[in-house]
């Protein structure tokens, strides 16, 4: 039985201009739940994320390894446990990447968009999904193509709304545009922000506030550098350990990087948080981010995270001691 106390603390965020409310924390599953990983770990972070009121679980076709199995491992867990909870879940799932070979298993297509989604209805064995979002733009469609397909896929029952992920500004002020005629307004971006990487600030959150579409910022921790897991030391059990320090989207555990986290953690130690929770409450203090997609490897992770919505203020000082920080 999930906890009867799962509504009494997460705060709750509109997305955008539309009536649809996400936690102000929200869980991915990109790493740790696929088929390689352990079930019980991934059923421990669902159970305990629920238990917190995070009532949103995010997906991608690819995401595993190998791609496919975690919606397999989301799916189970649902199926087992969940399923007379699914109207209290808020389920997104995505495709836009390399899942399958030939013309049709990449990119921004009609015919690859509708073909994954329906192939990750199966995999999870949900009768539809939430949010389905375009996971990249996908330079040799057009717009009006990948679109389209959103547009159908809500249209036909397959997803209630649509996003766009890792859009630039002008392709989400097009996208937005696009939809809108449509019909199937754009609900929510899904843009990578946390404090090493600040590109949405240059814009996109006023074309997203001026358009009436949410923001979920992805990878909020820098996938674990804004810890305090590699403060001292690299921990045999952290993500750059296990990718042999290859992580995606640039990221490293450069001495620069820990050397900004050491001083970042003092300025947490001062507001009473540890540098996780600074890092989300960092992100969720611009107006206008509807949540913070954190990642975990287990769940404690995730139940130390979300104390960060204890403490959401920053004085000027603060913000300012950060940015000192930052700028090196
Ligand atoms: N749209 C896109 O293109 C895109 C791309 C990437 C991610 N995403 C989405 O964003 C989600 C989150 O991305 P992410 O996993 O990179 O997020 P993240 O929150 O920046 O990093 C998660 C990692 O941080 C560490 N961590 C989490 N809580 C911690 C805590 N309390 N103390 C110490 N370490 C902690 C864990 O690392 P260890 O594993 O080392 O313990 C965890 O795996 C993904 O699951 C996916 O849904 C979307």
């Amino acid at each position: 039985m999930p906890a009867e106390t799962r509504y009494d603390s997460m705060r709750y965020n509109r997305t955008g201009r539309s009536g649809l409310l996400l936690p102000a924390v929200s869980l991915g599953i990109w790493y740790n739940f696929g088929g390689v990983d352990p079930l019980e770990n991934a059923r421990a972070m669902i159970h305990k994320a629920f238990d917190l009121g995070i009532t949103h679980i995010d997906i991608g076709n690819n995401y595993g390894p190998p791609p496919g199995s975690a919606e397999e491992t989301l799916g189970r867990i649902l199926r087992d446990d969940l399923s007379s909870y699914r109207d209290e879940l808020v389920i997104s799932d995505k495709a836009g990447y390399y899942m399958w070979p030939g013309p049709y298993g990449e990119w921004g297509s009609r015919k690859y968009l509708i073909a994954s989604c329906d192939q990750s209805l199966k995999r999870t064995g949900l009768e539809y999904f939430d949010i389905f979002y375009s996971h990249r733009p996908d330079p040799d469609t057009p717009l009006e193509e990948t679109m389209g397909a959103l547009d159908y896929i809500v249209r036909s029952g397959r997803a209630l709304y649509a996003g766009i992920s890792t859009y630039s500004l002008e392709q989400t002020r097009e996208a937005s545009r696009i939809l809108r005629e449509l019909g199937t307004p754009c609900l929510i971006h899904q843009p990578r922000y946390n404090m090493f990487d600040r590109w949405i600030e240059d814009g996109l959150l006023d074309v997203l506030e001026e358009e009436g579409i949410g923001c979920i910022a992805f990878s909020p921790l820098a996938q674990g550098i804004l810890t305090n897991k590699y403060i001292r030391e690299m921990p045999d059990d952290s993500r750059a350990q296990k990718l042999s320090g290859r992580f995606h989207w640039g990221d490293e555990v450069s001495e620069d990087r820990v050397a900004m986290v050491r001083k970042l953690n003092e300025i947490a130690k001062a507001r009473g948080q540890n540098m996780a929770q600074l890092a989300v409450a960092w992100v969720l203090r611009n107006k206008g981010m509807t949540s913070a997609l954190i990642g975990a490897s287990r769940p404690e992770q995730i139940e130390d995270v979300v104390k960060a919505l204890d403490n959401l203020d920053f004085s000027d000082e603060e913000l300012q001691a950060i940015e000192g920080i930052l700028a090196g």
